[in-house]
Formats: structure tokens, sequence, C-alpha cells
């Protein structure tokens, strides 16, 4: 089990949920990681609970000089960045009418505009060190198709399909993979958010979509973050070298293409 020997990833919203796993599976597959988040408390002890092999980093990745000082950080403690997952992210949900300008922003702050200028940065690492490298964007079945109450955040991991085809098509040619994953539902403190909005816009008890999204998915629950690891440490091995520019469904069988 060591795929990602002397490797080294920089992981954006790693103190916590998938991005954590994420980070735990990287080094048990023997790669360092950098858990970069703007939760810098969090982010800390996660690094804690990881040990040696991880460092804490401060990002936020909507400010341009906070993502240049993290990859910069990075750099410094761990020599290189040869694998970046862009998976911070921020759920939103609204009825169209009741959907405001600011919401919007900061939704595509986070989700679409952080994915890409992550991305840049750590793509002009990568060329001017050489040698390649993978990028791994974290979509959802939310950018597959429309929600009622969702557009925004739907819109934000679309946008987020979209941009892996455009620069893993431009960044091949440097060795760099981008793909993406596309989760289905994915237990954890994000579905606390979640749920509570449905809570509010559907009118249901805390706790009721939850376990109405887990009863729907064709595998016969909710997804954990551990059923994503598998599809991260591929994308960012070897053996994924042929792959360019596609987006995994990892879902249990909710969506097809
Ligand atoms: N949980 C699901 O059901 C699900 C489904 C599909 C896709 N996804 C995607 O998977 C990824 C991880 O989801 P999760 O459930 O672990 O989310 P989460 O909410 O548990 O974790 C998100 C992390 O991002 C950090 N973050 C927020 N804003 C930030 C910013 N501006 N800069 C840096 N870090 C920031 C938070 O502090 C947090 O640690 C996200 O991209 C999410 O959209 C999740």
């Amino acid at each position: 089990m060591n795929r990602l020997s002397g490797k080294t990833a920089l992981i954006t919203g790693a103190a916590r949920g998938i991005g954590l796993e994420f980070a735990r599976t990287y080094i048990a597959e023997g790669a360092r990681v950098a858990i970069g988040d703007i939760n810098i408390d969090r982010a800390q002890a996660a690094a804690k609970s990881l040990g040696d092999a991880a460092i804490a980093v401060t990002m936020d990745v909507t400010q341009q000089d906070s993502i240049d000082a993290a990859v910069v950080e990075t750099i410094e403690h761990l020599g290189q960045i040869d694998i970046l997952i862009n998976n911070a992210a921020i759920f939103s949900a609204a009825p169209v009418t009741e959907i405001t300008r600011t919401d919007f922003d900061a939704v595509f702050a986070i989700n679409v505009s952080g994915v890409l200028f992550t991305m840049q940065a750590v793509a002009k690492h990568m060329i001017e060190r050489g040698g390649g490298g993978k990028i791994i964007n974290m979509a959802s079945q939310a950018g597959r198709r429309g929600e009622p109450l969702v557009a925004v955040y739907c819109a934000t991991k679309a946008a987020v399909i979209s941009l892996t085809q455009s620069a893993g098509l431009n960044l091949i040619e440097h060795g760099i993979n981008v793909n993406a994953i596309a989760p289905g539902v994915v237990d954890g403190e994000h579905w606390d958010g979640v749920d509570a909005f449905f809570a509010k816009y559907e009118n249901k008890p805390l706790g009721q979509k939850r376990k109405e999204v887990g009863e729907a998915v064709p595998y016969g629950r909710m997804g954990v973050a551990g059923d994503l690891t598998g599809m991260a440490v591929f994308l960012a091995s070897e053996e994924s070298d042929y792959i360019v520019a596609q987006t995994y469904n990892v879902d249990g069988g909710q969506w097809m293409s």
C-alpha cells in the first residue's frame, strides 16, 4: 500500500470531512500532505492527528495572496507539490426567487474561482519544476443536473466539470493530468448544513432529508468519505497517466454518464 510513496500533496479544505479522509489515505499510501484550510485551528488539529507526514497551511481560496502564500509554504515544507486536490467548497440552497447576489458571489468565489486560481498557481509551479503532476477537482452529482432549490451550488459544480475539461486539455502537454471526482451524497458535517437548508425550505424535520437521500441511493446508503479514497489515490497515481479531463462519478449508482 505505497502507491504514492515519495509524493507530496496539497489538499484544500482538508481540515475535516472528505478532504481530511483523503489526507489520511494519501499518508497511508506514502505521501506527505499539506492541509490547506481557512479554518487553521481545525487544520492544525487535523495535521497533528495525522502525524509527521502532515502540515497545516492557512489558505483562503477566495484570496489570491492567500493561495500564493499557501503554495509557497507547502513547497517550503514539502519540497514540491506533485498532487493538488481542489476540495474546498461550500453549499447553499434557496428557491430561485430568493437567491441573493451576495450568496451567489460567495459560493462562486470558493467553489469556482477558488478551484481555477488554486489550479493555476499549482500548475505554474508544476510546469516550472517539470515532471508533470496530478490535479483532482471535487465536482458533484450536483454538477450533472440542476435541482429546484440548489441552483447556485449546482452551477458551481457544473463549472468545476467544465474547468476540469479545459484545464485538462490545456495542461496535459506539461504532463499534468487534471481530472475530477463527482460524489453523490457523502455523510459528514457538510450534511448538517445541507439537511438544515432542506428542513427550512421543504418543511421537513431535521434529519429527514438525510434519511431520504440515503434511501434513494441505488447502493442502499449514503456514501462515506472512505468510499471516495480509492478514486482519489488512483487519480493521483501513475496508473491514471493516460486519463485526461474526465469527471468520475463515485456515488453508489446515482448518476450515469
Ligand atoms: N458531502 C457531500 O455530500 C458531497 C457531495 C458531492 C460533492 N462534495 C464535494 O466534496 C468536497 C468536500 O466536501 P465535504 O463534505 O468534506 O465538505 P466540508 O464542508 O465538510 O468541508 C469543506 C472544508 O472546506 C473549508 N473551506 C471553506 N471555505 C474555504 C475557503 N475559502 N478556503 C479554504 N478552505 C475553505 C472548510 O473549512 C472545510 O474544512 C466539496 O468540494 C464538496 O462540494 C461533497
